[in-house]
């Protein structure tokens, strides 16, 4: 449970994040009492301000975020009376001394730090606490993403915070790992009987990973440009939903045991090369097109020039293990695309000798196939082959779905957003839905791979018409191999 005395020391305060995410999870958090009574928060940002300012900026974005049907005055003014904010910038001492005076002894108690900034601020934030006397033993750290830009800078960032805290009080956002769904994926694999035996290249064919967005570049121009779909999707979510859609049966349900089995996924994924790149990958770059009926701009135009940075990217990645020798996972995420929508499909192989149709064909007969849709909607399907009821001689048979929606199953239930339930594992000190120092490296190692192989294969984004699944490519990518995306 959360520990009574928990102060949460929030950097980035005065950003988008905290303002969608973060105070909205304190909130709803607050709303169903999950968090103690003496629970401060200390924000923290750059530009000065006083309490009543910072508060009442807090109130608005809780109006806009927290929903309507959830907002209530009596909460919010709860939570905003627990807020204090204090202006810090890093490698300004003064300024942390006054932090330290602020919370008057509370950092022994434990101290529960976020930092929402910029990585380059991570460790000259940590330190600046260090310098005040602020990390102790329990004080814990919480980081979003991106941790660097490569492997070697995503060292120095965990160097620089290692050298302050300990691994066991490092928290690593990925906020994919914070979504119901994804964590329903343990479920799924772990809590039935019958996948688990399938689960490997016997009997499956290959893997999908989609994570589609409609939206564009949303203003963030100075971050996404020069970092590009493959760092900023794949190098984190989309692998870490591949980690845990192929990783072994953990022991148990704790930080250790899953990630220990994360990561030597992870570490299996076979590296790409200068030669590979070409047949393994495909980076795109959207021009102007039409997403939902609109007509919006491309990257190049939203930026004011052009860009070799990809704002999609499909890969066939093997993961070189007992397991999953020769099945593909072919991935992809993009900006801009039909529709947004999160999902993995696993494709079956054939049933080994079909005693249907003539030598197998015109049956009808089709590999089984399950469909776990992430978001925005969330279902099981599993689609099966059944006999098309008749009195024909020959059986003829049709794919039917067994559909299991979550959102029916669960109605009644509110759905989270990722954040709360990361807020309060961080609160807990469990780590189990936080990335580890060596799965963040092992999922960099892999991108570097691609990376220097689009370098020195010269490889530029192709474009693609908005509203569109990325460049024609990307379908010869598995077409090639006689499968499709599942759109
Ligand atoms: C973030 C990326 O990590 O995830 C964004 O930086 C992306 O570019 C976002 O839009 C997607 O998150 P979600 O929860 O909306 O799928």
């Amino acid at each position: 449970m959360t520990d009574p005395s928990a102060t949460f020391l929030l950097f980035g305060a005065t950003g988008d994040l905290a303002h969608r995410m973060i105070f909205p999870s304190l909130y709803n958090l607050l709303a169903d009492g999950l968090l103690p009574d003496d629970f401060l928060i200390v924000a923290s940002g750059r530009t000065e301000m006083d309490d009543a300012a910072f508060r009442k900026d807090i109130d608005q974005a809780l109006r806009k975020f927290v929903g309507a049907d959830r907002y209530d005055a009596e909460v919010a003014g709860k939570l905003c009376g627990m807020i204090v904010y204090q202006p810090v910038e890093a490698g300004n001492a003064g300024q942390f001394r006054k932090l330290a005076e602020r919370l008057d002894g509370r950092a022994e108690r434990g101290l529960t730090v976020y930092l929402s900034t910029p990585p380059s601020l991570f460790a000259p934030t940590a330190q600046g606490l260090a310098d005040a006397g602020l990390l102790t033993p329990t004080s814990r750290i919480a980081m979003e993403k991106p941790i660097g830009k490569d492997l070697a800078s995503s060292k120095q960032v965990n160097d620089g915070i290692g050298a302050l805290v300990d691994e066991s009080q490092i928290f690593r956002v990925d906020h994919y790992l914070g979504k119901e769904t994804v964590q329903n994926l343990l479920a799924l694999r772990f809590g039935n009987v019958m996948f688990e035996p399938l689960w490997n290249a016997t009997a499956i064919d290959h893997v999908q990973i989609t994570v589609g967005e409609t939206v564009g570049l949303e203003g963030r121009v100075s971050y996404y440009d020069g970092v590009g779909a493959l760092r900023d999707m794949v190098q984190n979510h989309v692998l870490q939903i591949l980690s845990i859609i192929a990783m072994e049966p953990p022991a148990r349900m704790d930080s250790t045991a899953v990630r220990d089995e994360k990561v030597k996924v992870l570490r299996s994924l076979r590296p790409m090369t200068a030669e590979t790149v070409k047949t393994l990958s495909v980076r795109g770059q959207y021009t102007s097109g039409a997403v939902g009926g609109e007509i919006v701009a491309g990257y190049a135009d939203e930026l004011g020039r052009p860009s070799d940075t990809e704002t999609f990217v499909a890969l066939k990645a093997f993961i070189d293990n007992w397991r999953w020798q020769g099945v593909p996972f072919y991935l992809r995420t993009g900006k801009r695309m039909p529709t947004r929508q999160s999902e993995i499909q696993i494709q079956f192989k054939p049933v080994r000798h079909s005693i249907f149709g003539r030598d197998g064909r015109g049956s009808g007969l089709e590999p089984n196939r399950l469909i776990i849709r992430l978001q925005p909607e969330e279902y099981i399907r599993l689609l099966i082959m059944s006999k098309r009821p008749g009195l024909e001689r020959d059986v003829h048979l049709e794919e039917v779905t067994l559909d299991v929606s979550l959102t029916a199953a669960f109605a009644g239930q509110r759905r989270r957003i990722a954040y709360e339930r990361l807020i309060l594992d961080l609160l807990a000190g469990d780590q189990t839905l936080f990335v580890r120092r060596d799965e963040v490296e092992a999922q960099w190692a892999w991108i570097d791979s691609i990376i220097d192989g689009w370098k020195a294969a010269g490889m530029k984004p192709a474009p693609y018409a908005a509203g569109n699944w990325g460049p024609s490519s990307a379908i010869a990518l598995i077409e090639r191999d006689g499968a499709s995306w599942h759109d």
